[in-house]
């Protein structure tokens, strides 16, 4: 089978974990630290900090941006439903802004009448579609004069660069960024996300978040008198300060996605590659386009290669397509079906005719596969397969 996404792992990937089983710690060791500093000197920020999921990243991170309640998060309809939960969790409401149709990513236009539609944002989620980077100096600029806080959704772009030059993940336009390690992404770790930022007090909290919400390193002590026998720290003390979560990511799963991580420009350069040639050889597919444009092929991190085919008039839906394209062991999926329509977020009051764009790109999307170890002969295979079904 030729799956959408996958992994690759090799050797050094399996040595690292064995050293760790064969060392000290599982979880709460020297890993993590190893594999945030590792990771935070890559995509150029001060600090990362690793988590169990990129969805509990984006739950802590719109809670260190100080979501509750009575606020609202917005993000893009077309992206994975965690984007939009974070906004839930941390106990707000959830807005959409429509998708720019040239690059499936959040319209900055849109952003902007969303945001005058809901004066209660405290967050702005843009999704890093298939690892192309959003427009993200005019969004940044829209959120500063609305008073939201940027919280970039990474989970496909790390390696991905903005127009400045600049790592996604530098937080050089928002407050914090979140990556996912799902082996789909463009490193695995099994399951793991990593939030980064750059800035000091949202850092603190993010360790407090992820475990619990007790005290970390050299966090002030609430109840001193417990804390101390006379100047003395008590050696068993520690303090639950807020509700925080059990979102701690394992010793294990850090020394996997360091070893990854030591990997990334190969990885990048594969995924670069396969996308040149499929833009290069599109033109065989009758009805159809990439979703995205060929000339930010150097931006993107190319997590999906996006394909929007219009099916009027060649005799052919997507259902069919894809059965026809499991028979001949290539397995293409739908990325995403617009958040709005999900049966929980219909009862929460949202529609898809909001989101014109949303709803004729879902209509037309399918990502084909794309991955390191798809060698030439698959890609081939799968234009070759393609190209025959649609014709
Ligand atoms: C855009 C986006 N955000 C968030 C997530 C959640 O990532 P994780 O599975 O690491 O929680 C995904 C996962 O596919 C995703 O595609």
């Amino acid at each position: 089978m030729i799956p959408y996404g996958k992994h690759y792992i090799d050797e050094d990937d399996i040595q690292a974990v064995v050293d760790v089983l064969r060392g000290g710690s599982l979880t709460q060791g020297p890993a993590i630290e190893e594999f945030e500093n590792a990771f935070s000197k890559y995509v150029g920020t001060k600090y990362a900090v690793a988590v169990s999921s990129c969805t509990a990243g984006l739950h802590l991170a719109a809670m260190a941006a100080g979501m509750g309640p009575e606020d609202t998060l917005i993000t893009s309809p077309i992206t994975f439903v965690a984007s939009a939960n974070a906004g839930l969790y941390a106990g707000g409401n959830v807005a959409f802004a429509d998708i720019d149709p040239t690059t499936i990513n959040m319209d900055p236009a849109a952003l902007a009448a969303s945001l005058d539609s809901n004066p209660t944002t405290k967050v702005v989620v843009p999704v890093h579609f298939a690892g192309l980077p959003c427009e993200m100096d005019t969004i940044k600029s829209i959120c500063d004069r609305a008073g939201a806080a940027v919280i970039e959704d990474a989970a496909h772009a790390l390696g991905a660069t903005y127009k400045n030059g600049m790592r996604v993940g530098s937080c050089c336009y928002s407050l914090m960024t979140v990556f996912s390690l799902h082996p789909v992404k463009i490193i695995a770790a099994g399951e793991g996300g990593v939030i980064t930022t750059n800035d000091d007090a949202i850092y603190r909290r993010l360790l407090r978040l992820r475990s619990h919400g007790i005290n970390k390193g050299n966090d002030q002590f609430i109840c001193t008198d417990q804390a101390f026998t006379g100047l003395e720290l008590n050696p068993w003390y520690y303090e639950m300060q807020e509700l925080g979560y059990h979102y701690r990511i394992t010793d294990i799963q850090c020394a996997l996605a360091q070893s990854q991580l030591a990997k990334i420009d190969k990885f990048l350069f594969k995924r670069r590659k396969i996308v040149e040639f499929y833009h290069d050889n599109i033109y065989k597919l009758n009805n159809t386009i990439s979703a995205q444009p060929r000339q930010q092929i150097g931006q993107s991190a190319h997590h999906l290669f996006v394909i929007r085919i219009n099916f009027s008039g060649i005799g052919i839906n997507r259902s069919h397509l894809m059965s026809l394209l499991r028979e001949k062991h290539i397995i293409a999926q739908v990325h995403y079906i617009p958040i709005p329509m999900h049966p929980y977020y219909r009862l929460l009051g949202n529609t898809i005719d909001k989101f014109p764009n949303a709803q004729s790109y879902y209509k037309e999307c399918l990502s084909i596969p794309v991955y390191f170890s798809l060698d030439k002969g698959d890609q081939d295979y799968v234009l070759d397969t393609l190209s025959e079904i649609l014709k």
